[in-house]
């Protein structure tokens, strides 16, 4: 990295700091969402069930690794006992239970090695484990009757399970994840790098029947945050095996979001949206650039400089237009977007925007934190 570009992320590492200083006294034991007027929702109190109710306590430990303040570990751990109603619950948990877990008690394991939080981990990746269709060899995602299925942001919850191989000395699980991600690589990821929100198999044969549009435009365009999970979803499944299949997708879906965001480097919510109206979606380049900056770290010397430029120029423009320093905004980055149809929630600030937002600044100053 060149000497200006560390000075720029110490200065947004400053910024942060500041920032969360005060939100996560505002904030406190709470599951943020979606930020309006300023101030953020809190899930807790609407849906304990929410996909997004593990980032909260995810930048609290972020901000932990970075600062070593007790405060952000008290909070991170309160939150942590929380989500314990959630996961009791059962017939509320999904598949993005390695989104909520991996960023709670795994990460909480893995910085302090508290033994109930490892529990927590293992109880989450055995029921992420449950819902993997041996036919199809896939992942179903959601509950209710599309039993059949998949979606291309499962691939960030699968290192749940790669986690709980690795902690259990034990392969069953790291084999359901690779066959989830070869059944994703195979059927999600379109000849030209751009990636299928959701596939449906048959639940019965595991045959591939369909594709849907899901939270893109349409079906067949391609929605931003898609190809960011694809990108750093497979690197991490790289990360965690050393197949050089999982690599070279990363790389393929990389390759094409780089070309999709152009010289302005924030993404649009779909890459084969009409102009107008103009829907941006912060969270997808924020995503992306973590997984472009862990591309750029498993990359031979002379590949690294084009994955680590393009992250490094999203988030230095998204910075730029997108971040909110003031005190008037619990958020940090603005104008994310929920889901293209979503009216509501286009153009937004996300809680998910501001956790990926700050891995990536950690991730550049050299925090070597990997919580997935
Ligand atoms: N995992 C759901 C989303 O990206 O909106």
């Amino acid at each position: 990295m060149t000497n200006q570009n560390k000075v720029w992320v110490e200065e947004i590492w400053c910024k942060i700091q500041k920032k969360l200083t005060r939100t996560s006294q505002e904030i406190g034991v709470a599951y943020p969402h979606v930020s309006t007027d300023g101030k953020f929702d809190d899930m807790m109190k609407s849906d304990i069930c929410w996909w997004t109710n593990g980032f909260w306590p995810g930048i609290m430990w972020l901000m932990y690794v970075g600062t070593k303040e007790e405060k952000y570990k008290t909070t991170a751990e309160n939150i942590e006992k929380e989500l314990d109603k959630t996961l009791c619950s059962y017939e509320g948990l999904h598949h993005d239970v390695g989104f909520m877990w991996l960023t709670s008690a795994v990460a909480s394991y893995r910085i302090t090695g508290n033994k109930e939080s490892k529990v927590r981990g293992e109880i989450a990746a055995s029921f992420l484990a449950s819902r993997y269709n041996i036919k199809g060899k896939y992942i179903r995602a959601w509950n209710g009757d599309n039993k059949g299925w998949a979606i291309i942001d499962c691939m960030m919850n699968i290192p749940i399970l790669y986690w709980a191989s690795e902690v259990q000395n034990d392969d069953r699980f790291k084999f359901i994840a690779m066959q989830h991600a070869d059944t994703t690589m195979k059927n999600f990821i379109r000849p030209d790098g751009s990636v299928n929100h959701i596939v449906d198999f048959d639940h019965e044969t595991g045959e591939f029947v369909n594709t849907f549009r899901g939270q893109g435009y349409e079906l067949g365009s391609s929605w931003s945050r898609g190809q960011s999970w694809a990108i750093y979803g497979f690197i991490l499944s790289y990360i965690h095996t050393q197949k050089q299949e999982y690599l070279d997708a990363s790389k393929r879906v990389a390759n094409y979001f780089i070309t999709c965001i152009g010289g302005n480097y924030v993404p649009d919510c779909d890459f084969r949206a009409p102009s107008q109206p103009i829907i941006k979606d912060t969270t997808a380049g924020a995503i992306a650039a973590c997984g472009l900056i862990e591309i750029a770290n498993n990359v031979p010397e002379y590949e690294k400089k084009i994955y680590l430029d393009a992250a490094i120029n999203i988030l230095k423009s998204m910075e730029k237009e997108y971040c909110d320093w003031t005190t008037d905004e619990q958020a940090i980055l603005t104008m994310g977007t929920k889901s293209y149809h979503d009216i509501n929630g286009r153009n937004v600030p996300i809680i998910y925007g501001d956790y990926y937002f700050i891995e990536a600044i950690l991730k550049l100053r050299g925090n070597n934190i990997l919580f997935w």
